[in-house]
């Protein structure tokens, strides 16, 4: 078995994957959400503070696993240094003590993996993975090793967008589901927001811009909250939509993921479903539970590491960006 722990951002979380067969036999995660909506964002120095109360909390319930534990696994980037810290410092001490190899993963890739939870990899997939931190679509070949960037964002990403307008709308933090609700009760036509690099034949994404339109349509007070919501998440998603379209263009794809915490979206699953049946691609989206951050998805990735021996030394640093 592989204990896995996951603190990038706000979400205190470990598993215990079992290696043969991938089946997850434990998985806890404590969120930190409610501590955070006041300030309307993650406070790096609180989510510190709280997963050093609540990552010791799941441990110890994870200690009748001990004795059958092959590995130690944990976030080690992108994210906040700070809080990549807590979990790291944990898992090098389990490693010490358990005399256990560690593995250090990939946030960004357990995204992907959250799609393959108990499951095998599909050897040939394309993913939007859209996140607090990221908006990027991957292209994964013959699996982790094989990862290729087909865009990102040039500025702020798709969930941080929803968070900035929710910020603005004085509404609690995380904006993404406050924002998808909301906007179920307002007119998506109301107000018609310029769709980012329209004009741009580039295949990248930006949010700044629809950003700061949403602000001046906040500062001219004609408009409701919920047609503010349903019309900017109408922008945001059409923007995704008008450049994978660009993209599907020379590349389309067999198997099509979308993962990260926005992909609970459910107006953003439909559209990607109209995309699925016109392009004629399979589908795939992470359970409800598994969108947002959580160690089931590092335990899966971790499984296939601990196969390929990718270990890493004691010296395994944090780091708050990677690159493809
Ligand atoms: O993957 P995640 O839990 O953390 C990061 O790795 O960033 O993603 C969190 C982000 C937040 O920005 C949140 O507002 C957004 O995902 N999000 C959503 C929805 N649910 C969460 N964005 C749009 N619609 C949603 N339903
Ligand atoms: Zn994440």
């Amino acid at each position: 078995m592989i204990l896995s722990i996951e603190s990038s951002c706000d979400d205190s979380s470990i598993a215990i994957t079992e290696i043969d067969s991938k089946k997850l036999l434990f998985h806890k995660k404590i969120s930190q959400e409610l501590e955070h909506s006041k300030y309307g964002g993650v406070v790096p120095e609180l989510a510190s503070r709280l997963h050093l109360e609540a990552l010791p909390k799941i441990l110890e319930e994870t200690k009748p696993f001990f004795k059958n534990l092959k590995a130690i696994a944990v976030t080690n980037a992108p994210g906040l240094s700070v809080t990549l810290n807590e979990g790291v410092m944990m898992a090098k001490a389990l490693s010490v003590s358990l005399n256990l190899p560690l593995i250090g993963v990939n946030h960004l890739i357990g995204h992907i993996y959250s799609v393959f939870i108990e499951k095998d990899v599909i050897d040939n997939i394309m993913i939007l993975l859209v996140s607090g931190g990221h908006t990027k679509v991957l292209e994964m070949k013959g699996g982790y090793t094989n990862i290729t960037e087909l865009a990102t964002t040039i500025d702020d990403s798709f969930g941080e967008s929803f968070d900035k307008v929710a910020k603005m709308l004085n509404l609690e933090y995380p904006g993404g589901p406050i924002i998808e609700k909301m906007a179920l009760n307002g007119n998506e036509n109301k107000i018609q927001f310029p769709i980012p690099l329209r004009q741009s034949s580039e295949i990248k994404f930006s949010y700044s811009g629809l950003k700061n339109a949403v602000r001046l349509a906040i500062e001219s007070g004609e408009y409701s909250k919920e047609d503010i919501a349903a019309s900017f998440q109408k922008a945001a998603i059409t923007h995704l939509m008008m450049k994978l379209k660009k993209l599907f263009k020379t590349k389309i794809p067999t198997n099509f993921a979308i993962v990260g915490g926005a992909s609970a979206n459910l107006k953003l699953r439909d559209e990607l479903q109209k995309m699925a049946e016109k392009y004629r691609f399979n589908l795939i989206y992470p359970e409800l539970k598994y969108c947002s951050d959580n160690a089931a998805m590092i335990g899966r990735i971790a499984v296939d590491m601990y196969k390929n021996k990718d270990f890493s030394n004691l010296d395994l640093e944090v780091k708050a960006r990677v690159e493809f």
